[in-house]
C-alpha cells in the first residue's frame, strides 16, 4: 500500500509549514552550483504545492528566504532575487489554473522591486482563488514578526484604539503577518537539520514536527504523503491525558 492511500482525508491538517532546506548541499553533491540547487528546488515547490491542493490541505506556507538569508554572498543573494521574479512571472497561469491564491509574509519592503512588483500582480492576479492558498515566507524571521507585531501593538495603545488590558494571545495574533490564518498543524523541515531556523516560532507552539534528512529538491509527492501519514499516527493530546483525548474522540 503507497503512503498516498494510507491517508485519512477526514484527518487531513489544514496547513502545512515547510522549511526547504538542502538547495546547495544537493547540488554539491553532484559537483554542480548551488543555484542548480535553487533551480531544481523550485520544481519541488510546484509539485508539492500542486500535490498539497489535490489533498485538499488549505494552507500551505514555505519558508524561501529568512532574514539571515540575507547575509549570503552578494552574487547567490542576487541571484536567488532573480529567479525568484522569473519563477513567480511563470507560475502564476499554473496558479490560476490550480485555483490558488498566492500571498507573502516577511519584511518584502527590503525585497527589490521588480520582486515586489511581481509578488503584487501574482498575489493581485490570484486573490479570488479559494482552492488553497500558497503563503511564500521571504526576508522572514519569526523574531522580526514578533518584534513587528509588538510595535503595532504598542502603537495601537498609544493612540488609545486599544487598551493594555485587551492584549491576550487572540490579540497577538491578530496582530502578526499571519493573523489570517490557522496555526500550522504540521511542520517539515528537509535536509537533516533539525532546528526551525527563526520559523513560524508563535504559530508552531503546538504544531507536529517533521523531519526528513532528503535534500529539498529530493523532495517528492510521495515524500509528502509519508509525512502527512506519520502525522497522522501521532496523538495530538495538547496538554491533555491520552485518556481525556480517547474519551472525546470515542
Ligand atoms: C534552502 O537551501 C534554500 C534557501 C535557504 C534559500 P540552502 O541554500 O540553505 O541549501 P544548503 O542548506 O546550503 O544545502
Ligand atoms: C532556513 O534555511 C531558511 C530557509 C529555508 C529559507 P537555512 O539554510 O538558511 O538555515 P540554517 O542557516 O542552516 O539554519
Ligand atoms: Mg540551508
Amino acid at each position: 500500500m503507497s503512503f498516498k492511500e494510507k491517508i485519512d482525508k477526514n484527518k487531513l491538517p489544514e496547513h502545512i509549514a515547510i522549511i526547504m532546506d538542502g538547495n546547495g548541499r544537493w547540488a554539491k553533491s553532484r559537483n554542480k552550483n548551488r543555484m542548480l540547487g535553487h533551480q531544481e528546488g523550485v520544481r519541488r515547490v510546484r509539485e508539492i504545492t500542486e500535490t498539497c491542493a489535490e489533498l485538499g490541505i488549505k494552507y500551505l506556507t514555505v519558508y524561501a528566504f529568512s532574514t539571515e538569508n540575507w547575509d549570503r554572498p552578494k552574487f547567490e543573494v542576487n541571484a536567488l532575487m532573480q529567479l525568484l521574479v522569473v519563477t513567480i512571472g511563470k507560475e502564476i497561469k499554473t496558479l490560476m489554473n490550480n485555483n490558488i491564491r498566492l500571498e507573502t509574509i516577511g519584511d518584502t519592503n527590503a525585497l527589490p522591486r521588480n520582486c515586489v512588483k511581481e509578488l503584487q500582480k501574482a498575489a493581485d492576479r490570484t486573490k479570488d482563488n479559494d482552492r488553497m492558498t500558497l503563503i511564500l515566507a521571504l526576508s522572514y524571521s519569526s523574531r522580526w514578526e514578533i518584534v513587528d507585531a509588538a510595535k503595532r501593538i504598542a502603537e495601537k495603545v498609544r493612540n488609545s484604539e486599544s487598551d493594555i488590558n485587551e492584549i491576550n494571545e487572540e490579540f497577538f495574533s491578530y496582530n502578526m503577518c499571519t493573523a489570517k490564518y490557522p496555526d500550522p498543524e504540521l511542520l517539515i523541515r528537509t535536509s537533516g537539520e533539525y532546528r526551525i531556523s527563526n520559523f513560524l516560532l508563535w504559530q508552531i507552539a503546538y504544531a507536529e514536527l517533521y523531519f526528513t534528512d532528503k535534500y529539498w529538491p529530493d523532495f517528492k509527492s510521495e515524500d509528502l504523503y509519508e509525512a502527512i501519514v506519520d502525522y497522522q499516527s501521532r496523538e495530538r493530546r495538547f496538554g491533555k491525558t491520552g485518556e481525556q483525548i480517547k474519551e472525546t474522540a470515542g
